[in-house]
Formats: structure tokens, sequence, C-alpha cells
């Protein structure tokens, strides 16, 4: 196989592979994805596998949000002018997903009109991306943390969980126990490991490609360098 191919499976494919098994999608679930970096995008793929009937995926930036429709066939969600993105996600799916899946982690971005106390929690990063998700899923569902919090969190929406039987999943992919079973998915061509790589530049040119990507310019996802 080309190195393109196996590249993932060291962080991105097993991360997102486990992260719709831990989360227990079933046939005929519906998922929301939120964030549709490296990590979102191939966890809607496996979502799709397992049997999703419906996924959707949710960010702000527009040309990610392309990205999911062209090579995932999702419905997509730009959160960035709206108003109250969880509720409204709630409304959409007819009371809830099933399952809720956040790929953003605590470098999200906050939006608009979140409340005061969530947006100023007097904490390093935010947890609105687990607000929206306490919204936007349904009584009994399950919401599995995948982007990464490392701190102590205010105002965690934990009476949502509670009154409305919500269980919370989370934890940091097993890696190594998973890379056999996609090494068979990728040789049997399940599904296409490469679809997020939207860069390819020598090392001469990281610094500046670097910073395409950090600013999420020129359509960027994913960069690989070939030295
Ligand atoms: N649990 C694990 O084992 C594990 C392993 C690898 C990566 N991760 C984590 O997964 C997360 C995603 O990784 P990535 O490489 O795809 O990151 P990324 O930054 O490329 O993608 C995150 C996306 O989320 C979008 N976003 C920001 N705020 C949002 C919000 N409030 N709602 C919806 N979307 C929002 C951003 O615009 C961006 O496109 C990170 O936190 C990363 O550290 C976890």
């Amino acid at each position: 196989m080309e190195d393109e191919q196996l590249l993932f499976l060291s962080d991105v494919i097993p991360t997102s592979y486990w992260s719709v098994e831990h989360s227990g999608v079933k046939k005929g679930d519906t998922v929301i994805v939120l964030g549709s970096g490296p990590i979102g995008l191939m966890t809607q793929k496996f979502a799709w596998l397992k049997g999703a009937t419906r996924v959707i995926a949710v960010d702000q930036v527009e040309h990610r949000l392309e990205h999911a429709r062209k090579t995932n066939n999702v419905e997509t969600y730009n959160f960035s002018n709206n108003e109250k993105v969880g509720e409204l996600l709630h409304e959409e799916t007819g009371g809830g997903a099933d399952v809720v899946i956040d790929c953003v982690g605590m470098d999200g971005a906050v939006p608009p009109n979140t409340s005061f106390g969530s947006k100023h929690n007097n904490q390093f990063g935010t947890i609105s991306p687990l607000i929206t998700a306490s919204q936007s899923v349904r009584k009994f569902g399950t919401v599995q943390v995948t982007g990464v919090y490392g701190t102590e969190a205010n105002n965690f929406p934990l009476g949502d969980f509670f009154t409305r039987n919500v269980s919370l999943k989370t934890g940091q992919a097993p890696v190594i126990h998973i890379m056999p079973k996609l090494y068979e998915m990728i040789e049997n061509k399940t599904f296409d490991p490469t679809d997020i790589i939207t860069h390819r530049a020598s090392l001469d040119d990281a610094a500046k490609v670097y910073d395409i990507f950090d600013k999420k310019e020129d359509g960027s996802i994913k960069v690989i360098f070939k030295p």
C-alpha cells in the first residue's frame, strides 16, 4: 500500500473508528458529529458504516462542511450565524439525535449567543461543544466526547444529562489495539483513508504551509509532508 493510505493509522483513523464504536452507534441511528476537522470527517464515514441512517455534520468553517458533503454525503449545519445551535438541532432531528459525537474539544469556538456563564466560565478553553451536545441529544441518547478537554470545567450541564437520562462516554482512543482491524479495512478498500488530505508539501515549505493550516485558509484540512 501507499504511505498515504497508512499514515493516518497512527491517530486520526483509529480515533474516529473508536468514537463510533465506543458511542454505540447502531443501525437506524441519527448521529450528529460536532466538528468537521480530520477526526470529525472520518467519524462521519464510520457512522455510516455502522448503519446510521442520518448523519449531520456541524462546523462553522464552510469549506470543511462542503468537504463533508462531498466526501461523506452528510447533511451539514453551519452554526456560525445561528442563535441556539443545540436547540435548533434538537428540533431538526425531531427530539434529538441518538448519538452526538464531540470532535471539537476545548479549543472550539463559542456560538455567538451562548449564555454569559457558558462563555466566560473562568477556565481555559470552552465547553460550548458539550453544551451543544447536551441540548441536541435525545432522551436516553449518548454523547461521546472525543475532542480533548484537559482541565476542570465550570458550568458543565450535568442537569441536562441527569434529567434526560443521557449517557456520557469519553476517553483517549486505544489506537494500537484497533490498528490491525483498520489495516484490513484499508486493504479491502472499505473506505478511503486519504480523502481528508488537502495539501501535500515539502519540509522546506513547512512554516508557510503551517501558517495556512493554522488559519484554516486555502481549504486546508490535513497537510502531509513529503521530505
Ligand atoms: N480522544 C482521543 O483519543 C483523540 C485523538 C486524537 C484527537 N483528538 C481530539 O479530537 C479533536 C478534533 O481533532 P481535529 O484534528 O479534527 O481538530 P480540528 O481543530 O482540525 O477540527 C475541529 C473542528 O471543529 C470546528 N468547531 C469549532 N468549534 C465548534 C463548535 N462549537 N461546534 C462544532 N464545530 C466546532 C472547527 O471549526 C474545526 O473545523 C481535538 O480536540 C483533538 O485533540 C482526540
